[in-house]
């Protein structure tokens, strides 16, 4: 059955190569379009919405900093005499001997002298690596002890020009970094994601060699406070 206005479009059609995808046709263009959706959904716009994005409150350059520094990394990320590991340097590191006045001409330096260093208030950085409060981590066992580079669970960031936007997962309040960028859950590089099970598979590779009576799984209490 075919009604005039359709014979018409049949007319029109044929002069181009393809004519009527008939039926079949339509069902697999509705269904490109439904996997088109489902895909933009889920891989563009459900991490837009799941996860808030917030710059650092000023912005920092590793590379510019490295070389000036007397004792490299430990100059900012350094242990406490008790082992306690510093984290990101306090504001009188970085007034004493060289941010009292601004420094050269970048506009972040200005943000930084008149914002932070002149009101004395230390900067919110964002951590990126920041695990839930119930966690416990300590530097010391990994970097003194077990000698681990800090590269194994951070990355280059310490070649980086600039900080990353921080995004933080709106349901759990986690930084993105924690379960990772890529949604498929791949993870190519050590540093990818640091999820439970990625603590745990490094623990028993390591902890195997040093013991013959292995439990399935540590202790909760070894991680968790
Ligand atoms: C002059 C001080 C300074 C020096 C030197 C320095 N850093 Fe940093 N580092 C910072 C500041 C400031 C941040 C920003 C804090 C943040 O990430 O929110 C940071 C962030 C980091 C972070 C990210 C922490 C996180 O999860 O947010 C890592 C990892 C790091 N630095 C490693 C290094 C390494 C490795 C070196 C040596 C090669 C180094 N840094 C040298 C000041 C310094
Ligand atoms: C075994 C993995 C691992 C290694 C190795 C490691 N880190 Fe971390 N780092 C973490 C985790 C996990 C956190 C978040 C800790 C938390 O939330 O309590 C963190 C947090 C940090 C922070 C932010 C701390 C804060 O709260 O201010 C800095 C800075 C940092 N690391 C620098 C370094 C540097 C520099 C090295 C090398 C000397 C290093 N890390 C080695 C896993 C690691
Ligand atoms: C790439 C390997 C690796 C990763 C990733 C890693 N660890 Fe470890 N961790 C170790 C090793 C090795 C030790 C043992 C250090 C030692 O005692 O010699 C250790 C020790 C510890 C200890 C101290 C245990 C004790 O008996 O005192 C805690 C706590 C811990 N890790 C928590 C974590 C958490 C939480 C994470 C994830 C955020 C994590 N680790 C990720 C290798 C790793
Ligand atoms: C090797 C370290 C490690 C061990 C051992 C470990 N956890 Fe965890 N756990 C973590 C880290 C890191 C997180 C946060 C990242 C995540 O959610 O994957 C976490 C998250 C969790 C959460 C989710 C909490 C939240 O705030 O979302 C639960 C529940 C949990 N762990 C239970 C356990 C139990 C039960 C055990 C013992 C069988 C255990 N864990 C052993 C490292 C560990």
């Amino acid at each position: 059955m075919s009604t005039s206005a359709d014979t018409a479009h049949r007319k029109n059609a044929s002069d181009s190569e393809d004519a009527d995808p008939g039926p079949g046709g339509f069902i697999i263009l509705f269904f490109i379009i439904g996997l088109s959706a489902a895909w933009i959904g889920g891989w563009v716009i459900f991490p837009k919405v799941l996860y808030s994005k917030k710059e650092q409150p000023v912005q920092f350059n590793h590379l510019i900093h490295n070389p000036l520094v007397k004792n490299g990394c430990e100059s900012c990320h350094f242990f406490r005499e008790d082992g306690s590991f510093a984290g990101v340097a306090k504001l009188a590191q970085c007034v004493s001997g060289c941010h009292e006045e601004v420094q050269g001409i970048d506009p972040q330096e200005a943000v930084f002298v008149n914002e932070y260093v002149a009101k004395n208030r230390e900067v919110p950085w964002l951590i990126y690596a920041r695990q839930p409060d119930n966690v416990f981590f300590s530097h010391a066992a990994h970097v003194k002890l077990a000698k681990m580079e800090c590269v194994t669970c951070h990355g280059y960031i310490e070649q980086s020009e600039s900080l990353k936007t921080y995004e933080e997962n709106r349901v759990t309040g986690y930084s993105r970094d924690i379960w990772g960028r890529n949604l498929s859950g791949l993870a190519l590089n050590s540093w990818d994601r640091m999820k439970m099970d990625d603590c745990a598979r490094c623990h028993a590779e390591k902890t195997a060699r040093k013991s013959s009576v292995q439990t399935e799984k540590e202790a909760c209490f070894v991680c968790h406070k």
